[in-house]
């Protein structure tokens, strides 16, 4: 594997393509036993119907029950991209603020005590965040990501995940943390709906972590605080791991000896071109192919099938049956041919790539009165415009985007 072969490569069928009629939703009548309706026919005056309005028109003419009208109004719409990419996962960013200075995400001598973050009124409000969320719902997002900045320094985001555990149609509720409140905050996380939990963790060696996280801090309080999510069961806990390379690779291995037997799943990420302030340099990746080949000589290790499919990490277990480990390649095999993942920043933009310079307001016109069609207008009109594939195209650029989004403002 190499950097700079990356290549396009031709898309290949998106779930979208293989999923079921009853995923679809195009058995939704049949399971009402309804007749199926034409896709779309013409009104008098010769425009175009959309099947919304014929769905409408369609129940009133059979009369059916009002709980049969609703299941076939909360069927979601499954909109798909220009590479018939479905919109399954939506990150939201809780906040902009982080209580680590991560050199790699929010270099300390950047973001000093005097830099000024967004302002209270500029952060949409709990009430604001599910409100997106059941219309992205209704667009076929399944799955609801947490993130920051650093999540849990968001005073009463344990309401948040109250409200969004009542959302019928979210499969997934999950929150990404580099750990340090999570200790006092893991039974609130977990009673309030919060199904598992992702912890970032980039070394074990005290001197490695506090020089990765900018401030010094040690590890014990974040091991402490993967016990603690462990015992209110946040399950499966997974480790995210940046490695650099000079910087924390000499300590992947003491990191898995400490959790192999244990049902903590490490996952070592390739350190990304992210934003425009990290430095990032391709002699800074160690290409996940070569640390499989480290790791195995130690600890012998066999790959593992997707859980799903577009999911980020390749798996492998160990072979003495010891448990499972993880690699996110996005520099040396992107993964955007599947990429089903939107981001809401902190302030309300919707960013259709982590590598996006900008993203498309929908706090404006939220806060100027657009009714909930109007914004699934908004975020459909994005989605289906949709055409990024930065990790894929990376190598390939001549010169890197003038400006990107900071991976603080979307998350990860
Ligand atoms: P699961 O839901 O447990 O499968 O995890 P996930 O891999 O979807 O989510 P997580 O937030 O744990 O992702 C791990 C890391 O992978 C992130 O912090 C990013 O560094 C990277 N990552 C996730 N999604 C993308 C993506 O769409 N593009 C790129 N380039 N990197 C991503
Ligand atoms: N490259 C790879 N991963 C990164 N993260 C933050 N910045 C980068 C980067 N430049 C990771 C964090 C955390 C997750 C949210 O994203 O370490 O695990
Ligand atoms: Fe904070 Fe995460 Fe960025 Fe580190 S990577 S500074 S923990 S948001
Ligand atoms: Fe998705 Fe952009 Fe990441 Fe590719 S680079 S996987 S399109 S977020």
């Amino acid at each position: 594997m190499n950097g700079n072969d990356i290549s396009w490569r031709p898309y290949q069928k998106c779930h979208s393509d293989e999923q079921s009629d009853e995923e679809s939703g195009v058995g939704a009548s049949a399971s009402l036993r309804i007749a199926p309706l034409p896709q779309t026919l013409r009104s008098a005056q010769g425009d175009m119907l959309s099947l919304d309005f014929l769905g409408k028109a369609y129940l009133e003419h059979n009369a059916v029950s009002d709980s049969e009208r609703d299941k076939l109004n909360m069927q979601p719409k499954m909109i798909k991209d220009v590479f018939g990419r479905m919109l399954k996962d939506l990150r939201i960013s809780v906040t902009d603020r982080c209580n680590f200075r991560c050199p790699y995400c929010m270099p300390a001598e950047i973001y000093g005590e005097r830099y000024q973050f967004l302002p209270r009124q500029e952060i949409l409000t709990f009430e604001e965040i599910a409100r997106l969320v059941r219309i992205f719902v209704r667009l076929g997002t399944e799955k609801i990501r947490l993130t920051g900045g650093e999540p849990l320094v968001r005073s009463g985001v344990e309401q948040l995940i109250g409200m969004l555990s009542t959302i019928e149609g979210i499969e997934d509720l999950t929150l990404t943390t580099n750990g340090y409140l999570l200790q006092q905050k893991a039974q609130a996380l977990k009673d309030a709906g919060l199904q598992r939990i992702t912890v970032s963790l980039d070394s074990l060696d005290d001197e490695v972590f506090g020089q990765m996280n900018g401030r010094g801090y040690g590890v014990k309080k974040v091991l402490d605080a993967i016990e603690e999510a462990r015992r209110v069961w946040l399950h499966p806990i997974k480790l995210n791991t940046v490695v650099q390379k000079g910087v924390n690779d000499q300590t992947v291995l003491d990191l898995l000896r400490h959790f192999k037997g244990t049902d903590v799943i490490v996952r070592f990420i390739e350190f990304m071109d992210v934003g425009n302030i990290n430095g990032w340099k391709l002699d800074q990746v160690v290409p996940s192919a070569e640390l499989v080949r480290y790791i195995n000589a130690e600890m012998p290790l066999e790959p593992v099938d997707k859980n799903y499919r577009g999911e980020v990490a390749d798996r492998y277990r160990y072979l003495d049956g010891s448990g499972e480990i993880g690699f996110i390649s996005s520099v040396t095999e992107a993964f955007c041919s599947d990429c089903t993942r939107a981001r809401l920043s902190t302030d309300g933009k919707l960013f259709t790539c982590l590598f996006a310079g900008d993203g498309r307001d929908l706090r404006g016109p939220m806060r100027a009165g657009a009714s909930d069609e109007e914004l699934e207008a908004l975020i459909t009109d994005v989605w289906t415009q949709r055409m990024d594939r930065y990790s894929e195209i990376r190598a390939s650029l001549t010169e890197p985007p003038k400006r990107k989004v900071e991976m603080y403002q979307i998350g990860g």
